[in-house]
């Protein structure tokens, strides 16, 4: 029988079991992280990559670990991705000092996956950090101001227009059935790319899926099970190293079709063949303010570089196509589910357009049930499950000690679904939304909080009134016999989706 010294040496044999050993000590040390600090946490292990298979690997679990958890072990607890210590905090008190007061400490959502998002994507809002944050932001922020959004309202409401047309013709052909994921998914696109970047796409027109909802739908597709994406939670030091090749964890030619979008549209407005110089759009003011790669490295504080004018252009369109839809979809889910709600927001919008002449940006964000029920499905079906920040210094806050590089994280989701904080907190009642005063902004932070909260927000909000609007105004919305029954079953990939497929109906009303 052959021995174990017929096939190694001893002395490789000692030196595989120490460098077996020693890498066994290195984890088990790592996984004192929270033990040392007496924060409670589900004991980690190898076939678990820490807690991450728990945590991550079934899309659904996601969303139901974090109540759970927080029933276990109270307001903060851990988890380990693979060797990363993530301290999940529900504390709002702890929150309010994270997102706010000590803003500085925490600037950042993430320390991994920020150099792996193609060389243009880098450098968006959602990858930057430090100086470079902070001169974009300040650089994009006035283009959500009241009179930009103002003068952006038209292209909104035609859009709107658009979707309300084909609705009628699905009302005329289809018994007014349709697919609620697929409608608005192509008027939130429309929108972004309209109202940013005068790109009209008419993604609504036609049967087909345009290739632009087909790039779009690719950028959300990262799957967690991705071996690169694997390898760098595993091992971050590795991402420099994928960084230097260039490597993106997006679909190439997703990457490659919104760059030479974005780059056509900037051509159009520089060789002045059209008017659109004219136009309030974000790409417009990015172009403004464009500044050279020298004046950045001379250290100007102001303006974007074409790269990231780039970049950004690509992320508004990301960030702003998805959640945007998905709050959309939900909405209108709750609303055809729930007639007696939908009746009295129709007699409000009826109200608002007697009073306005139509529905005008001041009657729009006058409408207090319309905002009622907007943030009552932001609650319910919240399109980000979770948010980050990681300290960059060490830090004690109300007696909990947060070391340098420690990723803190916030589950929304599980926050707007605690019976501590809302009753019957599945179902849909705008009426808990009357006061917002009443509310604690941490426990309830669908577009974040504090100066890195969702720069999109207000636009956000303004479309998805003006859709709404347009469409309760023009038809009744109803559930289908196969429409899933509240609450939808969810999934988690960067945002909440609906599992199943969403059908609604559209009948026209006869006031029309
Ligand atoms: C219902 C729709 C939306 C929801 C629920 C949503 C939610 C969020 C959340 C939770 C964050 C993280 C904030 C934080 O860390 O505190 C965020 C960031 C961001 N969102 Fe939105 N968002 C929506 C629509 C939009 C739109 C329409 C745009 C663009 C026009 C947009 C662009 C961004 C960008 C660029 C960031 C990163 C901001 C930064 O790091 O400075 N979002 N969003």
């Amino acid at each position: 029988m052959l021995s174990p010294l017929d096939v190694l040496s001893i002395e490789t044999w000692m030196l595989l079991i120490s460098v077996v050993v020693l890498i066994r000590f290195y984890i088990h040390k790592k996984w004192q992280f929270f033990k040392n600090r007496n924060i409670p946490h589900d004991q980690p292990s190898l076939l678990g990559l820490g807690s991450f298979i728990a945590f991550m690997g079934d899309p659904d679990a996601m969303v139901t670990y974090d109540l759970e958890h927080k029933q276990k072990y109270g307001p903060v607890f851990g988890v380990y991705f693979w060797l990363s210590p993530i301290l999940v905090i529900c504390d709002p008190e702890i929150l309010k000092q994270i997102f706010i007061k000590e803003f500085s400490t925490f600037p950042n959502r993430q320390n991994k996956f920020l150099k792996v998002n193609g060389k243009e994507m880098n450098a968006s809002l959602l990858s930057t950090t430090g100086d470079q944050w902070k001169r974009i932001r300040s650089t994009l922020t006035p283009t959500f101001s009241s009179a930009k959004l103002k003068a952006m309202m038209g292209i909104i409401e035609q859009c709107s227009d658009e979707a309300s047309k084909s609705l009628k013709m699905v009302a005329d052909t289809k018994g007014g059935r349709f697919d609620a994921k697929e409608t608005f998914g192509r008027l939130s696109l429309d929108v972004i790319c309209s109202a940013a970047f005068s790109a009209n796409v008419h993604s609504q027109e036609g049967e087909e899926t345009p290739k632009i909802v087909q790039m779009a739908k690719k950028a959300f597709d990262i799957s967690f099970t991705n071996p690169v994406i694997l390898l760098i939670i595993m091992f971050p030091w590795l991402e420099t190293i994928f960084h230097k090749f260039d490597y993106s964890i997006f679909p190439r030619d997703m990457l490659n079709y919104f760059k030479s979008l974005t780059e056509v549209l900037i051509q159009k407005r520089r060789s002045g063949s059209s008017n659109l110089k004219q136009r309030v759009d974000l790409m417009q003011l990015m172009l403004n303010v464009k500044v050279s790669e020298e004046d950045v490295k001379n250290g100007a504080t102001k303006g974007m570089t074409l790269n990231e004018i780039i970049g950004n252009s690509m992320i508004m369109m990301l960030a702003g196509y998805e959640t945007t839809k998905s709050a959309l979809v939900f909405l209108a889910y709750n609303l055809a589910a729930h007639k007696d709600v939908q009746e009295k927001l129709q007699q409000e919008i009826e109200e608002t357009i007697k009073e306005h002449g139509g529905l005008t940006y001041d009657g729009i964000n006058n409408m207090k049930y319309l905002t009622m029920c907007i943030n009552e499905s932001l609650r319910l079906y919240t399109p980000v499950a979770r948010n980050a920040r990681i300290a960059e210094k060490d830090i004690t806050i109300n007696g909990l000690n947060i070391p340098k590089g420690t990723e803190v994280q916030v589950p929304f989701y599980g926050m707007c679904h605690d019976d501590e904080y809302w009753d019957e907190p599945f179902e849909f009642k705008p009426e808990r939304m009357e006061d917002m005063n009443k509310i604690d902004p941490m426990v309830y932070m669908p577009f974040g909080a504090g100066p890195r909260n969702c720069i999109g927000m207000r636009f956000a909000l303004m479309e998805i009134k003006m859709a709404i609007c347009k469409l309760l105004h023009e038809f009744d919305l109803d559930v289908c016999e196969d429409t899933p029954s509240a609450p939808l079953k969810v999934v988690f990939r960067d945002t909440i989706r609906a599992k199943d497929d969403i059908s609604l109906k559209v009948i026209p009303r006869c006031n029309q």
